[in-house]
This record gives C-alpha cells, sequence and structure tokens, in this order.
C-alpha cells in the first residue's frame, strides 16, 4: 500500500493527560479527504463536534453523490460530553403521505422490477436538511452560514472524480440513461467521468445557499420545494409540498447495551442496527470466546448474528407504527434463551427457526465519525440508500433524490424485485420511515471512547459488532476497519466472508459443523475514532483501507 495512502488512514496524537480530562486533540474519520478537512476547517473556526457534523455531511452530500446527500436521510448519535447525555438525531426519510402499500404493484398484484429503485417514485422525503438545522441550532455553536461554507464552496469549485465515483457511476449506467438530469450532472458524454474530471454543482450550491440563510425553510418550503415537486411530479412522482413542509426530525433515545466492561450506545428505531447489535453482543457475552480456535470462535459469532437477524425480520419497523419489544429484544435473559439453543458442534439450520424473512440493504451509504477538543463526539451514518440513489435530480435543484423507498418491503410475505421478503412491520404506509441497518455506535467505559459505524446495507450491523468486539479486546482503530469481514444473516442460510477472511483449517473447521461458505468481494467503508481517556490520553482515528476516506487527528485550538 503506498505510504500516501497509509497517511491519510490512520491519524494518531498522543499527548499524556489524566483520566476525564479533554482529549488532547480532535479527530474525525470519513469517506472522504474533503469531507474530513471540511469538518477540521468548522473546528479551527470555534466549531464544536456537532458543528464539524454539519459540515461533513454537507460536504459529503457534494463529493460523494452516490453516497448520501440532501435528497437523503440518516441517523446522527451525539454524546454530550459536559452533560454527559446521547442522544439520537434520527432524519430518516419518510413515505409520502400519498404512498400506500401496494404501489410499486401492478394491477395483477406483481411487483414492477425497479419501480422503488429507480427514478421519482421510488424516493422517500429527505430528512438531511431538517437534521443539519437541527444540529446547529439546538448542538452546535455556529451558525449554518458558517458550517455550510465549505460545502457550498465545494459545490460552486467542483471537486476531482476518483476511482470509486467511476465505479458507483459504471454500476447505476442503466439508470442514468433514463434520467437526463442526472446524467448531464454526474456523468460525461453518458459515460463515468474520467478520473479528475471536474464535478461543478452550481444548483446545489444555490440550494445550500438557501438553507444557510433560512435553515430548513430553504429547503422545506419556497422556491427549492416548489421545483423538487414539480420535478418529482412531472416525472410520475407523488411528492407534494404539504410532504416537505410536514417533514420533523425526531430526537431519540439510543439503545444501550453492555459487553465485557463497556457500555454499548447505539442506533434506535427506525434503525435495527442497535437492537440487533446488542442481542449479538448479549449472547456473546456468555461465551468465552478466546478460549476457543478460530473456527469455534467464528461459529458462535455467526450464530449470534443468525438469531439477531431472524428476529430483525421479525419485530423490527419504524417505532410510530409498529409496536417493536425493545426491552424484551435487549434484556440479557432474553439472550440467555437465544444462546440456550446454539449448538457448539452444529451450525444451527436458518429454516429450523421460527419463520421470518431477510433484511434488505444497498450498496452505498456512508458514515464518519468526530471526537472534538472537549470531547463531544457524533457518529453518524447518512444514506440515500443505492449509489446515486434514485438516480434522479429534479431539474433546476441539483438535489439527487434517494431511493430508499426500497427499503421497505414492497410486498409484504412476497419477495420484492431483489429476491428479498418482508414483513408486515415494515410495510408501506403514508408518512412512515422504511426500517434501517445504519448502526452509528459509541463503545465506551471509564477508559476509553470509540465512536465507529460503516455503510454496507444488511452487512452494517455485522460490520459494527466486528468493529465493537475489537475495540473492546483494545485494538486500535486501523484493526477495526481493516479487520477481514464474515457476515450471516439467517437467510440466505450461507456464511459469507472476504477473500481471505478465514483460513484454511477455520474454513474446514466451520464446514464440519455444517456452514455453508460463500466468498464474497471485500465490503464496507468503516470510519472510526478512539479515545483512550484514562491511559495516555491518545487520540486515534482510521479510515477503511477498501475505500478512500480519510482519517485525521490533529489540534485545532490554540489553548
Ligand atoms: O438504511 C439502510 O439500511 C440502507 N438504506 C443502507 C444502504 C447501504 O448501506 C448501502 N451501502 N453500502
Amino acid at each position: 500500500m503506498p505510504l500516501r495512502f497509509v497517511l491519510f488512514l490512520v491519524g494518531l496524537v498522543f499527548l499524556p493527560v489524566h483520566a476525564d480530562e479533554r482529549p488532547p486533540a480532535a479527530a474525525i474519520a470519513s469517506a472522504h479527504p474533503l469531507a474530513t478537512e471540511a469538518g477540521f476547517e468548522i473546528l479551527k473556526a470555534g466549531g464544536n463536534a456537532f458543528d464539524a457534523a454539519v459540515a461533513v455531511s454537507a460536504a459529503l452530500a457534494v463529493v460523494e453523490p452516490y453516497s448520501s446527500g440532501l435528497g437523503g436521510g440518516g441517523f446522527w448519535l451525539l454524546h454530550e460530553a459536559e452533560k454527559d447525555r446521547q442522544v439520537m438525531i434520527d432524519g430518516r426519510e419518510r413515505a409520502p403521505l400519498a404512498a400506500h402499500r401496494d404501489m410499486y404493484l401492478d394491477a395483477k398484484g406483481e411487483v414492477i422490477p425497479r419501480l422503488s429503485m429507480d427514478g421519482a417514485l421510488a424516493a422517500g422525503i429527505p430528512g438531511v436538511p431538517a437534521a443539519l438545522d437541527h444540529l446547529a441550532r439546538e448542538y452546535g455553536c455556529l451558525p449554518l452560514a458558517v458550517s455550510l461554507a465549505p460545502a457550498i464552496r465545494l459545490a460552486r469549485e467542483g471537486f476531482p472524480v476518483t476511482g470509486h465515483y467511476r465505479r458507483m457511476a459504471a454500476f447505476r449506467l442503466a439508470a442514468f440513461a433514463e434520467s437526463p438530469e442526472a446524467a448531464r450532472l454526474f456523468l460525461q458524454a453518458g459515460q463515468p467521468p474520467e478520473l479528475g474530471h471536474v464535478i461543478r454543482q452550481p444548483d446545489l450550491a444555490w440550494v445550500l445557499e438557501r438553507m444557510a440563510e433560512e435553515g430548513a425553510d430553504g429547503f422545506y418550503r419556497g422556491e427549492v420545494a416548489r421545483r423538487l415537486v414539480a420535478g418529482v411530479r412531472a416525472a410520475g412522482g407523488i411528492w407534494t409540498e404539504e410532504d416537505l413542509a410536514g417533514y420533523r426530525v425526531v430526537e431519540r433515545e439510543p439503545v444501550r447495551g453492555r459487553y465485557r466492561g463497556h457500555e454499548v450506545i447505539s442506533a434506535a428505531p427506525p434503525s435495527s442496527g442497535g437492537v440487533a447489535l446488542i442481542t449479538m453482543l448479549n449472547i456473546l457475552a456468555g461465551f468465552d470466546l478466546a478460549a476457543l480456535d478460530e473456527a469455534g470462535r467464528v461459529h458462535l459469532v455467526v450464530e449470534a448474528m443468525r438469531r439477531a437477524y431472524r428476529d430483525r425480520a421479525e419485530y423490527l419497523g419504524d417505532p410510530e407504527s409498529v409496536a417493536i419489544p425493545r426491552e424484551r429484544l435487549l434484556h440479557p435473559f432474553y439472550a440467555d434463551g437465544l444462546r440456550m439453543s446454539i449448538r457448539t458442534d452444529r451450525a444451527t439450520p436458518s429454516a429450523s427457526l421460527p419463520g421470518a424473512v431477510p433484511p434488505g440493504g444497498g450498496d452505498d451509504t456512508t458514515h464518519f465519525s468526530i471526537l472534538d477538543a472537549d470531547g463531544n463526539a457524533v457518529a453518524a451514518t447518512l444514506s440515500i440508500n443505492y449509489p446515486f440513489g434514485a438516480v434522479f435530480v429534479p431539474p433546476g435543484t441539483g438535489v439527487l433524490l434517494n431511493d430508499e423507498m426500497d427499503d421497505f418491503s414492497t410486498k409484504p410475505g412476497v419477495p420484492n424485485a431483489y429476491g428479498l421478503v418482508g414483513a408486515e412491520a415494515n410495510a408501506i404506509a403514508p408518512g412512515k420511515r422504511p426500517l434501517s441497518s445504519m448502526t452509528p455506535t459509541f463503545v465506551r467505559n471509564d477508559e476509553r471512547l470509540a465512536v465507529l459505524g460503516a455503510p454496507g446495507g444488511s452487512r452494517i450491523i455485522t460490520m459494527v459488532l466486528l468493529g465493537t468486539l475489537e475495540a473492546v479486546e483494545g485494538k486500535p482503530p486501523l484493526a477495526w476497519v481493516s479487520r477481514p469481514r464474515i457476515h450471516h444473516q439467517y437467510l440466505p442460510d450461507v456464511l459469507q466472508h472476504e477473500p481471505g477472511a478465514l483460513d484454511a483449517p477455520t474454513r474446514k473447521g466451520l464446514e464440519v459443523r455444517g456452514h455453508v461458505l460463500r466468498e464474497q468481494q471485500p465490503w464496507g467503508n468503516m470510519q472510526a475514532v478512539l479515545w483512550e481517556r484514562a491511559s495516555d490520553g491518545r487520540v486515534e482515528a482510521a479510515s477503511d483501507p477498501r475505500v478512500e476516506g480519510m482519517a485525521a487527528v490533529r489540534v485545532v485550538r490554540d489553548e
């Protein structure tokens, strides 16, 4: 790996401090160097971690258009150091008010392929603009006019196309062919742009400027809202100005659990991430993993994954619409019961567990982690779902819309266009939020605070599980983000693994137990930060070596 990349991936500042004092430096890990720099620019301007989160989210909306954006949604998990308070900002998209459960079915009740994935009808009402306004007003110390400035500049002046951008654009070429405005903005003569080609987005800069002046109203009301609705409706969508004006973020109590002396704080429903993560950790807490060989360890981790994903599919959805047995699912006694059903010598066939359905998930999304010099922290995972979302831009806005409606089950009980089946809890309803897997997470005890998360659809939760296990063992963030990955999601009943993740004896030990192994291309793009507050005050940040992110640790303020 070239040295330049290694330096991009890891940051580290090591200064002696005493427990509970402030960190010696700030840290940011994000999926794009320009977004990480935007965050530091705002910290240097006197902003806190929450202002930096606004700047990073907005910059990613510009330079990572395939992953997240103003036309999408996300979850921001916040840690306010002074109050020792954690809260989740739910900026998840909502179904338009005219949405209904059969909206992607034809007259015969069959799913119409790609209707929930490509084009105006696939888009939920975005939550990112409202969340940025909320973050700035309730938690930041700088106005949006300051924290959005780096993103506005990037949108006006442009950013160079990278290899990852080209791969994402190539993946969505068929959808771009149906979408002239999106193709004009993000392709070059109908093809993925050349490396280094500069993407300028003056319409998006204008929308960001409206938000800098008017806050959320600059997006959800007035001229921007009119253009968004006109563009969506002209292309067969169902948005109304009432949908936009009625969008609200929700502050939610994160889910909490304990694992080997650490508190784990993670995303609440409508994400399934935190509940599934804590279920898996509760199951694993009853095993002495360190005493096992690698095959025995992987087997138990996979059996924990299988059971948590079954429950995810069965019980989880938008908490405003479905009753979630949250306390029960998070209770260690419940996990004790699940653990008792695990045999150490044999894989449990998923078909033998009480029936439910597998989760959905797309191919792109983004995560960033921030720690400021006061000890405030943000873990945020943001999405427009598939690469380049719905590949649809309402003319005159520059806002690429999400296809998060595909995270609903398009037809409960019947496989959707991707072979996935959904449960009633996640059926489409007006104003409802689709079930997510995004899992921004804090892992902490008196000694350390770890901030982590990743994109990757249904595989997000198992990536965060593996990262959490590494963090609890005291390994550094570079180990969490680069660790070879394994995944099981109940159905299909296969153990997915990255190339090289399992050596030959381990593979054999798993196959003997009855696991079906499937090697997949590497996945994920984890971004992580660690503050070792008690021992040596070390602050570290790391960016997943699989993609193009940047992690850095810097002293930003003279005190
Ligand atoms: O909210 C979710 O779970 C999905 N929309 C996330 C999609 C995703 O992470 C795709 N990533 N690579």
